[in-house]
C-alpha cells in the first residue's frame, strides 16, 4: 500500500543539483514537482534519479518496490505554475543573480502565502534573493553538496530577515532527509565555498604556473591531506563554470585580490571545457553527460 507523502516540494531547475535534491526528497517520502523549461533536461533528470535510486537498491538500502513508489512521487513539469500546490520550494536554477531573481519574483506570485522559498545557491546573497521574492521572512539558503545523495551536509543560510520559524522548519526538513544542517550567516560564498573555492582556484594556479600537473596537484592533496579526491577532480565534478561563477562572486563581494579567478579556469570555461558534464575539464571523461548543468 502506498504511503502518504510527507508534503509537496517544488524543485526549480533539473540540472545536476536539482535532480539530486529531487531524488533525496522523493526517497525521504515527499511528493516532488521538478520543474525545468527544457524538456531534454527533464527527461535526463528523471533517468538520472531512477539510476540514483537503483544504486540505493543495489546497496540494499531500498527495496525495489520502494524505489518504484519514490520514483512515482516525482512529477516532471516544464512550467513553474504547478508550484501553486507545493508546501516548500527549493530553487536550483543556474548560478546567476538575474536568473534567480526572476525565478524568485515568479515564485512569490505563484506560491501560497507562507510557503518557504529556499535557494540552493552556492554563493549568491540570500538578502538579494529575499528582496526579489517579496517574502524575506520565508526566504532561506538550503545549500546541498554534490553528489547530493551521498553528502551529509546541508549549509543552511540565514538571510538578514529570515524568520526564526523558517529556520527551524528548514532544520527539521533537512534532518528528515537524513542530512545534517549547519547554519551560517549570509555572506559571499557562505562558509563552504569561501573556504573550498580559493583552494580549487589555487590548485588551478599551480597548473597554470607550471608548478605541477593536475595529476600531481591532486595526488598531493589526496595522499598528503587525506582529501577523498583532489581539488581539480572535484572542480570537474562541480563544474568549472560553477567554480568560476563562485570565484567571481567572492571577488566582487570582498574586492580582495586573493579571490581573483585563475586565468586558466577562465580560459577553460570560455573554451567550453566545463568538467565531467562536457567530457573535458582538468581531466578527460568517457562520454558527455547529457543534460547536466
Ligand atoms: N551519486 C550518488 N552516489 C554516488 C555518486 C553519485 N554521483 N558518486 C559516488 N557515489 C557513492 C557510491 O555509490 C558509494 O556509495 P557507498 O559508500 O554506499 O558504497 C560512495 O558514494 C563512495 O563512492 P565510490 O567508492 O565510488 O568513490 P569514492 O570513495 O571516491 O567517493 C565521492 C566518491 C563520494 C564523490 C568522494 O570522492 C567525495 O566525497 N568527494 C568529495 C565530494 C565533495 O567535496 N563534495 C562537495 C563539493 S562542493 C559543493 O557541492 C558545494 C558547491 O556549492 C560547489
Amino acid at each position: 500500500m502506498a504511503t502518504q507523502p510527507l508534503g509537496r516540494v517544488g524543485i526549480a531547475g533539473a540540472g545536476t543539483m536539482g535532480r539530486g535534491i529531487a531524488q533525496v526528497f522523493a526517497q525521504g517520502g515527499w511528493q516532488v514537482v521538478l520543474s525545468d523549461p527544457a524538456q531534454a533536461q527533464l527527461s535526463s533528470a528523471v533517468d538520472s534519479i531512477s539510476r540514483g535510486m537503483d544504486r540505493e537498491v543495489s546497496k540494499g538500502r531500498m527495496a525495489h518496490a520502494e524505489k518504484e513508489e519514490a520514483l512515482d512521487r516525482v512529477e516532471a513539469v516544464s512550467e513553474l505554475s504547478p508550484m501553486a500546490s507545493v508546501d516548500l520550494v527549493v530553487e536550483a536554477v543556474s548560478e546567476s543573480l538575474p536568473v534567480k531573481q526572476e525565478v524568485f519574483g515568479r515564485l512569490d506570485r505563484i506560491c501560497r502565502p507562507g510557503v518557504i522559498l529556499a535557494s540552493n545557491t552556492s554563493s549568491i546573497s540570500i538578502a538579494r534573493l529575499a528582496s526579489a521574492s517579496g517574502r524575506p521572512g520565508e526566504t532561506v539558503g538550503m545549500h546541498f553538496m554534490n553528489p547530493v545523495p551521498v553528502m551529509e551536509l546541508v549549509e543552511v543560510v540565514r538571510g538578514a530577515e529570515t524568520s526564526r520559524e523558517t529556520l527551524s522548519a528548514t532544520h527539521r526538513i533537512v534532518k528528515g532527509l537524513g542530512k545534517t544542517p549547519v547554519e551560517v550567516n549570509d555572506s559571499p560564498g557562505f562558509v563552504s565555498n569561501r573556504v573550498l573555492m580559493p583552494m580549487i582556484n589555487e590548485a588551478a594556479f599551480c597548473v597554470h604556473e607550471g608548478v605541477g600537473t593536475a595529476e600531481n596537484v591532486d595526488a598531493i592533496m589526496r595522499m598528503g591531506m587525506n582529501h577523498p579526491m583532489g581539488p581539480l577532480a572535484l572542480a570537474d565534478l562541480i563544474g568549472l563554470d560553477v567554480c568560476l561563477d563562485i570565484m567571481e562572486t567572492l571577488n566582487d563581494g570582498f574586492r580582495d585580490s586573493k579571490y581573483r579567478p585563475c586565468p586558466l579556469l577562465k580560459s577553460m570555461v570560455s573554451a567550453g571545457h566545463l568538467g565531467r558534464k562536457t567530457g573535458r575539464g582538468f581531466y578527460r571523461y568517457g562520454r558527455r553527460v547529457q543534460g547536466d548543468s
